[in-house]
């Protein structure tokens, strides 16, 4: 099988995905909001923030399968996307959005004893996926064509990922952030969603949720997996 890599792009990827979303700063993108939406005009409420973060953390889910369906049938495989893949799960989904559920949402749950059974197995799933990610980083990031054990390692790691994940975002979506409406006073539910909007833009840039989108929407394209209606059962039409 052969599995195509490009270091240069990459170690750029990787290195500089943070720097090119905040250098990106202003660069005009369709689905960016009106200009004049700034942090208390997106009315965006915490459990609104953190789901459409899940939407991106799914859009990658899908990435990886599209990755395994490849190593599964022997096409090739660009290694950059699976690592830049993993980079977006890295930097936005482990080191912004959990980060965000541990400190603001989880501590208020223990607070209120209210789902701290579900918090537990929430945590210790963030942390699974943390060395999850830190494996197919890895194995994604090696030099030459991979060997038998290190494109098993590598689709092991994305199927455990997609197989936590699925039911541990629907959880949350389903579960956790509608109950979070009701332990939260409204007032500070209301300024919790203006500091969520707030640290993204400092993580991210202006708008950085936008530009995260974009960085997935370019490793879609290049697995061929961005026109929506190839979705589409066509049979059934
Ligand atoms: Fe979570
Ligand atoms: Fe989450």
């Amino acid at each position: 099988m052969e599995i195509r890599s490009d270091f240069g792009r990459r170690a750029f990827l990787r290195r500089g995905g943070l720097l090119l979303a905040v250098s990106l700063a202003g660069c005009a993108h369709p689905m960016k909001p009106a200009k004049d939406e700034g942090k208390e005009g997106t009315g965006i409420s915490p459990p609104e923030d953190l789901m459409r973060e899940h939407g991106v953390l799914r859009r990658i889910l899908l990435i990886y399968e599209e990755s395994i369906r490849r190593i599964d049938t022997d096409e090739a495989l660009p290694l950059d996307s699976v690592a830049d893949a993993s980079g977006i799960i890295h930097d936005f989904v482990e080191n912004y959005h959990e980060k965000l559920e541990e400190d603001f949402l989880f501590p208020r749950f223990k607070k209120a004893g209210t789902l701290t059974d579900l918090v537990n197995v929430l945590t210790k799933q963030h942390n699974a996926g943390k060395r999850l990610t830190k494996t197919t980083l890895s194995a994604s990031e090696k030099k030459g064509p991979l060997s038998p054990e290190d494109r098993s390692r590598l689709k092991e790691s994305m199927h455990r990922f997609i197989r936590m994940y699925r039911p541990h975002a629907s959880r949350e979506d389903t579960v956790l952030f509608p109950e979070f409406r009701k332990i939260v006073p409204p007032r500070e539910f209301e300024e919790l969603g203006e500091e969520f909007e707030e640290r993204e833009d400092k993580a991210f840039g202006k708008d950085g949720f936008f530009k995260v989108v974009g960085r997935v929407e370019m490793i879609e394209k290049r697995l061929g997996i961005f026109d929506l209606q190839e979705f589409t059962p066509v049979s059934v039409l």
